[in-house]
C-alpha cells in the first residue's frame, strides 16, 4: 500500500525553550503568557474526562434529536461550553480557522470574576488547548532553528501555507528584525480574513515591510515558491484536516520545489481523550494520527531524514526535515 514505511519512529519530547528575555520582550504584542515555559497540566483534565463525557452525551443526544426532527443545529451545543463565554463561542463558530486558534493562542486567564470568565480560564485551560499553545511555542523554538541555519544566506525567505494569523511568524520576524537580520514570510491561505488579519498584526509588530500575502489554495504552492524562492515551507495546522493521499500529494509537491537544503516543518495532532469532546461538544472533527503515521507521510511525498519533536503533552508532534544536497555525493 504504501511505498515508504518509517520503521522505528523516535520522537524527541521538547522538554524547555531557549527563548532568551531580549526575545520575550519582543512578542509582548499579544501573547499574555510566559512564553519562555510550555503548559503541562494534566490532572485536573483527567479528572474532569466524566464530565466531559456527560457534555458529550448531552450533545450527541441533542443533536440526534434534532436531526431527526430534521431541525437546524441548535445555536448553543452547550450552556457550560459555548453558552455562557462569548470567546469559547468564537471557538467553536470558528473552529479549524485561524478565529479559533486566535482565540486559544491568546487568552488571557485569570482577568474576570463572572461565570463566563471562569468557564472561559477552564476550558482555554484543557490539555488540548494547552498543547495547541506549547505548539506555537514548540514551532517558534523550531522554526528559529531552520532560520539561524539558513543565516549563512542574506535573506531567509519563509513560505507559510495555511498561514491563518500567521502570529508565530510573525513574531519571529519581528524577533530577527531587531536584531538585525533579514527574515521575509510569504503568507498564503485561502481564507482573505485571515491574511487581512495577519497584516493587521504584521503592522502591530512593525513588519509590514518583511511580509507579502497571497490568497490561494496550497496546491498552488509550486508556482509561489517557484517566485518566492523560500529556503523554509512550513505547513502547521493542516495535515490535520488532509486525507492521507492528499497529504502525500501535497508534500511531494512541497518537497520538489523546496531548494537542497531547505527545510519544511509540519505537524498533526494524535490520538487523545478529549478527542470526542472536540468533535461534539466544540463542532472540531480532526484527522488524528500516530507519530508513525505522520512519518509515513512526510517520507512517502519524498523526505528522508524525518525527525519528530512533540510538545511535553504529546498532543501535537512537529516533523521537522532538510532537504538533502543531491549535488554532495
Ligand atoms: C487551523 S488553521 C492553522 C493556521 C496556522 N497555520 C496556525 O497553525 O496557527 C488552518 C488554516 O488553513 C487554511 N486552509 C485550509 N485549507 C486550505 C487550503 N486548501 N489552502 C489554503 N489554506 C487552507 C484555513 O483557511 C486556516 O486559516
Amino acid at each position: 500500500m504504501n511505498s515508504r514505511t518509517a520503521t522505528a519512529t523516535v520522537v524527541e519530547i521538547s522538554r524547555g525553550l531557549e527563548i532568551s528575555r531580549h526575545d520575550i520582550s519582543t512578542v509582548s504584542v499579544t501573547k499574555p503568557l510566559p512564553v519562555s515555559m510550555y503548559e503541562t497540566r494534566r490532572w485536573l483534565y483527567w479528572l474532569a474526562l466524566p464530565v466531559m463525557w456527560l457534555l458529550i452525551l448531552w450533545v450527541m443526544s441533542k443533536k440526534g434529536i434534532r436531526k431527526f426532527l430534521k431541525l437546524p443545529e441548535a445555536k448553543t451545543n452547550s450552556l457550560w461550553f459555548d453558552g455562557l463565554c462569548p470567546e469559547l463561542r468564537k471557538v467553536k463558530e470558528g473552529a479549524a480557522s485561524w478565529k479559533a486558534l486566535d482565540q486559544i493562542y491568546n487568552w488571557r486567564f485569570n482577568q474576570g470574576y463572572g461565570l463566563g470568565d471562569k468557564l472561559g480560564d477552564f476550558w482555554f485551560g484543557m490539555i488540548n488547548a494547552q498543547s495547541v499553545r506549547n505548539r506555537f511555542k514548540l514551532v517558534k523554538e523550531e522554526v528559529r532553528r531552520a532560520i539561524i541555519a539558513c543565516n549563512g544566506h542574506q535573506e531567509v525567505r519563509i513560505l507559510s501555507l495555511a498561514c491563518g494569523s500567521a502570529q508565530a511568524i510573525i513574531e519571529l520576524i519581528a524577533e530577527f528584525k531587531s536584531k538585525g537580520s533579514h527574515v521575509s514570510a510569504m503568507l498564503l491561505d485561502q481564507d482573505q480574513t485571515a491574511l487581512d488579519y495577519a497584516q493587521v498584526l504584521a503592522q502591530r509588530y512593525g513588519v509590514s515591510d518583511r511580509i507579502q500575502v497571497v490568497n490561494a489554495t496550497v496546491f498552488r504552492v509550486s508556482g509561489v515558491a517557484k517566485t518566492f524562492k523560500p529556503q523554509i515551507i512550513e505547513m502547521l495546522g493542516l495535515l490535520d484536516y488532509l486525507p492521507y493521499p492528499t497529504a502525500v500529494k501535497l508534500i511531494s509537491k512541497i518537497q520538489e520545489v523546496l531548494p537542497p537544503k531547505g527545510f519544511f516543518l509540519t505537524c498533526n495532532i494524535m490520538h487523545n481523550s478529549e478527542q470526542h469532546f472536540l468533535k461534539w461538544v466544540i463542532n472540531w472533527p480532526m484527522i488524528y494520527r500516530t507519530p508513525q503515521d505522520m512519518a509515513e507521510i512526510v517520507s512517502n511525498g519524498g523526505f528522508n531524514n524525518v525527525r519528530l519533536v512533540s510538545e511535553p503533552l504529546k498532543l501535537h508532534v512537529l516533523a521537522i526535515v532538510q532537504k538533502e544536497d543531491t549535488h554532495v555525493l
